[in-house]
């Protein structure tokens, strides 16, 4: 029993650093992974950058839709630099260890960048609300001030939360297996491992990402659900079928984004395999990033005339 007791806190001692298994369980895929994540995170860095570029530099891009798109692209630069460049390096040297203090680092930076983009994408959505179907006010109500509070709020609002969260996981013990089945430090993964009392970490994982998720999510369908309906209104066909095309492609991301984050954290522990978990975190870290730039830009056609001025030049 003493043996036993020891051995525990021994074990509970040495857990200094966590293995994150990645994608081992396809090893003959490990390079053709390489290459592909190598590849995606290319793209990531080359469309929201060049998006960051264009609405700083070009004169015409100086309305606060472009504000919050270049904020926007920033942010994703950031977001996915917190997980595909280790991503990339457990696969490319197969080490795959992790500290425990950058394993709750990255955690942290995740989750409060998660929380950044749902508050961007609903900022975003009721933009477009107001100048669709309020555009008389529009310009008084979202003046330079507002636009700079809205983008500091989505940075900030998300992180005594998820700040708490990490600490609060992190404060349990772990003393099974530290070898962690995902491809970044998730909270879902990671409780898991944890081998203390997980109920009311699972309760307050449940409360953030209803505040942090869903509230944002409730905001944006019911922006689009009114801009659909000031639409439907719209006398000439053409704009009404463009007015439609544009909603639809920035609806289908927010789906995307939202459906796979919304059923990674509000479920229980262990409805899903780390298989399918792996899989849909896919979406909102790597997916999303990459489509943003496409859908929300490049069918815009002030986006391509600036590019094309700014190529010319
Ligand atoms: C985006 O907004 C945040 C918060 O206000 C700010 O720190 C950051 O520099 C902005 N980034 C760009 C590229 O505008």
């Amino acid at each position: 029993m003493r043996h036993q007791k020891q051995s525990q806190e021994e074990n509970l001692t040495e857990m200094v650093e966590f293995v994150l298994l990645g994608f081992c369980d396809v090893p003959h895929l490990q390079w053709l992974l390489f290459g592909l994540f190598l590849a995606i995170y290319v793209i990531i860095l080359l469309g929201n950058g060049t998006i960051l570029l264009i609405t700083k530099v070009d004169s015409t891009l100086q309305t606060p839709m472009y504000f919050f798109l270049g904020n926007f692209s920033f942010l994703e630069i950031c977001y996915v630099s917190l997980t595909l460049p280790r991503m990339l390096a457990n696969l490319g040297t197969q080490r795959r260890t992790i500290s425990l203090v950058a394993c709750a680092t990255q955690m942290c930076c995740v989750l409060t960048l998660g929380a950044t983009e749902c508050f961007l994408l609903a900022v975003m959505a009721c933009d477009r609300y107001l100048a669709i179907c309020n555009p008389l006010h529009y310009p008084l109500i979202m003046n330079h001030k507002v636009c700079i509070q809205l983008v500091a709020g989505s940075w900030l609002s998300g992180v005594p939360v998820q700040i708490g969260q990490t600490f609060w996981i992190f404060s349990l013990p772990f003393c099974g297996s530290n070898k962690i089945n995902h491809f970044f430090c998730d909270i879902r993964p990671l409780l898991r491992l944890a081998c203390g009392e997980t109920f009311m970490n699972e309760v307050m994982v449940y409360g953030a990402a209803v505040l942090l998720v869903s509230v944002p999510f409730l905001l944006i369908l019911i922006s689009y659900s009114k801009i659909i309906s000031t639409v439907l209104k719209l006398p000439s066909a053409t704009s009404r079928t463009k007015a439609f095309s544009t909603c639809s492609s920035h609806l289908t991301v927010v789906m995307l984004f939202f459906g796979s984050a919304i059923i990674t954290y509000l479920r229980s522990n262990n409805s899903h395999s780390s298989g399918t978990d792996k899989v849909l975190s896919l979406f909102y870290t790597i997916v999303t990033p990459m489509f943003n730039p496409l859908i929300y830009s490049l069918r815009n056609k002030d986006v391509i005339r600036a590019l094309r001025r700014l190529v010319c030049k």
